[in-house]
């Protein structure tokens, strides 16, 4: 499995999809399979559920997707935060888009689907997610002022192995 992780407005959801069709592989976004299994859009599950609850959906989705066939995936920002899916990650090619806040924001900044951009603490969240993305990805790509095309690349240049059974 290649799994995307990286805050949001990383890129990992545009890159991944693009990702997915140059290897010619399904892509999965567990943000969109958690609101088709709960019926529901995320915010409405943090309004109802709070955080915690939509962390153990989230989780559930994500380990079932691990367990799947293989495929691109693009995990949310906060999933790697729950210590069982850092687990589920292993032996996975994990790749960190990394981006920084002010780039975050201005790609997200704005998007009322988000409930956690309503998060008063959110750029410290931020900061204490960063060490946490570093530690379960084996490679770590820059997005910064980059188009998804030339992440892409780069993800693809990362992995070798993976991506010349696919070409
Ligand atoms: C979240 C990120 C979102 C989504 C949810 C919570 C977070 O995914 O899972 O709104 O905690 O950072 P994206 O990273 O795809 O926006």
């Amino acid at each position: 499995m290649i799994v995307l992780i990286g805050f949001m407005g990383a890129g990992k959801t545009t890159v991944g999809r693009l990702l997915a069709a140059r290897l010619g592989l399904p892509f999965a976004d567990t943000d969109v399979v958690i609101e088709q299994q709960a019926g529901r859009p995320i915010r409405e599950i943090f309004a109802t559920e709070g955080e915690p609850g939509f962390r153990a959906l989230e989780h559930q989705v994500t380990a079932g997707l691990l367990a799947g066939p293989q495929a691109v995936l693009a995990l949310g920002g906060g999933a790697v935060q729950h210590p069982a899916t850092r687990r589920a990650l292993g032996g996975h090619d994990v790749v960190y888009l990394e981006v920084g806040y002010a780039e975050s924001m201005d790609r997200v900044g704005r998007d009322e689907f988000r409930p956690m951009l309503r998060n008063p603490g959110l750029e410290e969240i931020f900061r204490q997610r960063l060490a946490g993305y570093r530690a379960v990805a084996a490679h770590t790509v820059s997005t910064d002022g980059r188009p998804p095309e030339a992440v892409c690349q780069d993800i693809m240049a990362r992995l070798p192995q993976v991506t010349d059974t696919h070409r």
